[in-house]
């Protein structure tokens, strides 16, 4: 990274391509998932290294499920393999961890390992490392939406209190900087019920390569691209733009 680059404070990665990957090396789709995980441990390290303070990775979206159950099953074996082997060193590395997305649907077990992940690092400083598992825009929209609906209907909240701010409150990653940067792994355009409230003025990247062949020195690619970018968050050239 050049000094002069500006480093986007949050970034989110829709982390595709994982089964062509495979597919193209006549493996079977797990092993693309497997060697996912590998470019997962080295893009948060240097994402941390370079400043980041926050990346968002799309793991497994509510619309995931329909795939054949040994892929799902072989998904999920893989988050918990994850889980049980990186907390020690993500801790001691200073990152907090937070899973985003609908974990009822998940195994009990699976539900503690996430809470007892996310207790653990609870307190730190570093990266703050968000994990979307059973994530959907759409789901995220309609919880932060019941939730409001419950206080207006126990008369903790009227219709005038329903603001931006205020719904924004009940979604997903509200403590955190907005998403500055979403980059997509895989040639698709789209976003795949990912995030979808949360960025609204995102920058996008799209990018050919397949997630497992991603690395730091095309992540820098991203950013490079970001910092060409001129964000005007609908207002007109404003000069004084910084990071
Ligand atoms: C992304 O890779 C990972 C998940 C969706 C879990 P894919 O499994 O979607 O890989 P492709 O898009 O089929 O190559
Ligand atoms: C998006 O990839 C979801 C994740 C990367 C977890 P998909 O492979 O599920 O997206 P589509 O089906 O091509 O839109
Ligand atoms: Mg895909």
């Amino acid at each position: 990274m050049t000094q002069q680059q500006c480093v986007p404070s949050h970034v989110a990665i829709i982390m595709d391509g994982n089964g062509r990957w495979a597919q193209h090396r006549n493996q079977i789709r797990a092993v693309g998932h497997r060697a996912g995980l590998k470019a997962v441990r080295k893009i948060v390290t240097y994402a941390a290294s370079i400043g980041v303070k926050v990346l968002t990775l799309y793991a497994f979206s509510s619309e995931n499920w329909k795939r054949p159950s040994t892929e799902v099953s072989a998904l999920i074996s893989l988050f918990i393999y994850a889980l049980n082997r990186e907390m020690k060193s993500l801790n001691k590395n200073n990152v907090r961890l937070n899973i985003i997305g609908d974990i009822s649907r998940f195994s009990n077990h699976l539900q503690n390992m996430i809470i007892n992940a996310e207790q653990l690092t609870k307190n730190n400083s570093g990266l703050v490392l968000n994990i979307a598992a059973n994530y959907g825009g759409r789901w995220d929209i309609l919880q932060s939406a019941k939730k409001i609906t419950e206080q207006v209907v126990n008369g903790h909240l009227t219709l005038d209190d329903i603001t931006e701010e205020r719904f924004s409150l009940e979604m997903s990653l509200y403590n955190l900087p907005e998403v500055d940067l979403v980059i997509r792994t895989g040639g698709d355009y789209r976003i795949s019920n990912f995030l979808l409230w949360q960025i609204a003025y995102s920058e996008l990247y799209f990018t050919d390569i397949l997630w497992p062949d991603f690395n730091p020195s095309l992540f820098d690619e991203a950013i490079k691209a970001f910092n060409t970018r001129e964000r005007r968050f609908g207002g007109i050239d404003d000069k004084e733009q910084t990071c």
